[in-house]
């Protein structure tokens, strides 16, 4: 071989191996865009379809398999939990806010919630704990109590087509025979007993409550939102952080307000949590419902109640107080009410976006389900809008908290201060008939700081409004004390009774 053929050879070998890189380089470059449109793909189709859901898919486990992402953020609402004003997690039993705060056993005389009333915890436990506290074993309580503290959207349903409603469980859950089952089940389960309807219940809040199985858009299913929000979007209470209830407003007003049919995205990303975190009526004389036909604010509720008679004509109220026989309301988490009243709901910032923030897992960006207290993840849910140091966003809710805390805190004592006169106008035998007015008075007092207690953002949802509603407790408080002075002064106890 010569010196001039072993070079071309060389040569030859050369760009053979340049040709050979370059196609290897070009493979290479292929399989990384594969790669990464498969990543973008992903990224867009957020889950793999690897089991049929439909309208009898309750186990959460089962939408697991799809959304394995939100299912374990979902599952780890059983983590314990806890902020300075927030609930309690799991372990051991939460704290009771009876034993915390001994004010409350006074307001509380006579009612359930004197035995046993703690702080909330993580959604996993909701049936759980309601089972178990003494306000369901030692005292009877209707079925009623299950709509916020299970997943009953089939239960409903199953127990409507018992009961005579038409259709079959396969039914696309906004048909018309479908709502037919939810609302006959609801009424039925509503008025049977606790232990006979829980057992109809296997799962707290599950997915299907709140995602349609096909589409996975959000819904509501809760039987007494859905009545409830129609009266509210009948009332007159302005309403402009639910657009689409002021739309309704404004046509023909034919068929009833339907959030699933006429609710934004963004608007259903508050209603979910509504379903559950209001004011309500649930006992043992009539079906459960909101009290929103008048509107959302605190005066409004009391309005409705005092207009709304039982079933049997009697006047409506909670209990009848222990030691001073008026007859009180009491109040529950009205979060959803107090958030419409402040700034964030007036400015379009749903319960979701701080309570289920935006959790990004690689090129994926989720709702985090281990819906919480914001205050553990300030970042994800505070500082995509407001650019402020983490500790500085945390100071600012502090400071609403104490000054709500504080304020609330002297409106109990005015309250308590109320009730202590009057029990002991009482049992000196001072006829009921002088004592009317500071009972009123006493019923409106309570009912205003209950409702701020029972709320559990510790008044951030509406700061303003919060204080607006305790400043009204503690002079209706003291308009009460004035009332018995009055009446004692006009007619002294040491006179001769004649009425
Ligand atoms: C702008 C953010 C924001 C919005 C919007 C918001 N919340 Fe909150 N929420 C908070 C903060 C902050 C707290 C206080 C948490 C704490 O004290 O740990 C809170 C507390 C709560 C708590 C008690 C939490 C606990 O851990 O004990 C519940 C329940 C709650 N909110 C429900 C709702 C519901 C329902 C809505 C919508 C109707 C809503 N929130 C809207 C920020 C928000
Ligand atoms: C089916 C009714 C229901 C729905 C729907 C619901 N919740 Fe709850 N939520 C509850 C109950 C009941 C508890 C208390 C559970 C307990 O203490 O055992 C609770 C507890 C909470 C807590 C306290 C958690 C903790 O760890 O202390 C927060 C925060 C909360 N919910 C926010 C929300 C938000 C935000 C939404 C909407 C995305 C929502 N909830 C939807 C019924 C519901
Ligand atoms: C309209 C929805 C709704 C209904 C109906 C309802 N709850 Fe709840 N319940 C909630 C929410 C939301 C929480 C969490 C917020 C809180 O603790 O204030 C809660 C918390 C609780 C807790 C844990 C905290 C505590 O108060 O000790 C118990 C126990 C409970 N409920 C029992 C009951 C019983 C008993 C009934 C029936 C009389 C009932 N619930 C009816 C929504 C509801
Ligand atoms: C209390 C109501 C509620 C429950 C229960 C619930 N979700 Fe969601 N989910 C939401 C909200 C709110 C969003 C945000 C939707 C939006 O912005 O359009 C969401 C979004 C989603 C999405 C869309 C992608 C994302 O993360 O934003 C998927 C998938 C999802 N949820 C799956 C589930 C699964 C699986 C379960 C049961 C393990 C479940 N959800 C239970 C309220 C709920
Ligand atoms: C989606 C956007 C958004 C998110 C998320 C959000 N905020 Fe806001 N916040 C606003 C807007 C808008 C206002 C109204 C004032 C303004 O225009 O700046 C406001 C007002 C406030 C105010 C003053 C008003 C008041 O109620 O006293 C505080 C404090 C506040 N936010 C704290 C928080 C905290 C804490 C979080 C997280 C838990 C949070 N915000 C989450 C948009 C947001």
């Amino acid at each position: 071989m010569t010196a001039g053929k072993r070079s071309l050879n060389a040569t030859i070998i050369k760009l053979g191996l340049v040709a050979l890189g370059a196609a290897l380089a070009t493979v290479l470059l292929l399989l990384l865009y594969a790669n990464i449109s498969t990543r973008k793909q992903e990224a867009r189709q957020t889950f793999l379809q690897l089991v049929e859901l439909d309208e009898t898919t309750v186990d959460p486990a089962v939408w697991g398999k799809n959304f394995p992402r939100q299912y374990d953020a979902y599952q780890r609402t059983a983590e314990r939990t806890g902020t300075r004003y927030g609930g309690w997690g799991s372990e051991t039993l939460p704290d009771s806010r009876i034993e915390q705060d001994p004010r409350l056993k006074t307001i509380f005389a006579g009612y359930a919630f004197a035995i046993d009333f703690r702080e909330r915890r993580g959604h996993a436990y909701m049936l759980e704990d309601q089972r178990t506290t003494k306000r369901v074993t030692e005292r009877k309580q209707p079925g009623a109590c299950l709509h916020c503290h299970a997943s009953n959207t089939v239960a409903f349903r199953a127990q409507g087509l018992k009961v005579g409603a038409p259709g079959s469980l396969a039914d696309p859950f906004l048909s018309e025979s479908a709502q037919a089952q939810l609302m006959a089940g609801f009424d039925a389960i509503c008025a049977m007993p606790y232990a006979e309807a829980t057992a109809l219940v296997e799962h707290p809040v599950a997915c299907i409550d709140c995602h349609d199985p096909q589409t996975m858009q959000l819904r509501v299913t809760k039987p007494g939102f859905i009545r409830g929000i129609a009266a509210l979007a009948a009332s007159a209470d302005p309403l402009p952080h639910l657009p689409s209830i002021e739309k309704w407003r404004a046509g023909d007003r034919r068929a009833p307000y339907d959030a699933n049919r006429e609710a934004s995205r963004q608007e259903m990303r508050s209603l979910v949590c509504g379903q559950c975190h209001v004011e309500y009526y649930c006992g043992p004389k009539e079906t459960l419902f909101f009290p929103w036909d008048r509107g959302l604010k605190v005066e409004q509720i009391e309005a409705t109640y005092d207009a709304h008679r039982f079933p049997d004509g009697s006047r409506f109220l909670d209990w009848t107080h222990a030691t001073t026989g008026a007859a009180v309301l009491k109040a529950q988490h009205p979060e959803f009410e107090l958030w419409s009243q402040g700034v964030h709901a007036r400015s379009g910032v749903a319960c979701a976006d701080c309570h289920m923030p935006y959790l990004r897992e690689g090129a994926i960006k989720i709702s985090d389900h281990h819906v919480r207290s914001p205050l553990l993840s300030i970042a994800r849910a505070c500082q995509t809008c407001h650019r402020f140091p983490e500790a500085e966003l945390a100071d600012r809710v502090a400071i609403i908290q104490d000054r709500n805390a504080a304020l609330m805190h002297r409106a109990e004592e005015a309250v308590v201060a109320l009730i202590e006169e009057l029990t002991t106008a009482k049992q000196a035998g001072v006829a009921e008939a002088r004592l009317q007015a500071a009972l009123e008075l006493q019923r409106k007092a309570q009912w205003r700081v209950d409702f701020v207690n029972a709320e559990n953002s510790m008044g951030f949802h509406a700061p303003q409004e919060a204080a607006r509603i305790l400043a009204e407790a503690i002079d209706y408080s003291r308009q009460g004390q004035m009332a018995l002075r009055e009446s004692a002064a006009a007619s002294p106890l040491a006179a001769p009774r004649r009425d």
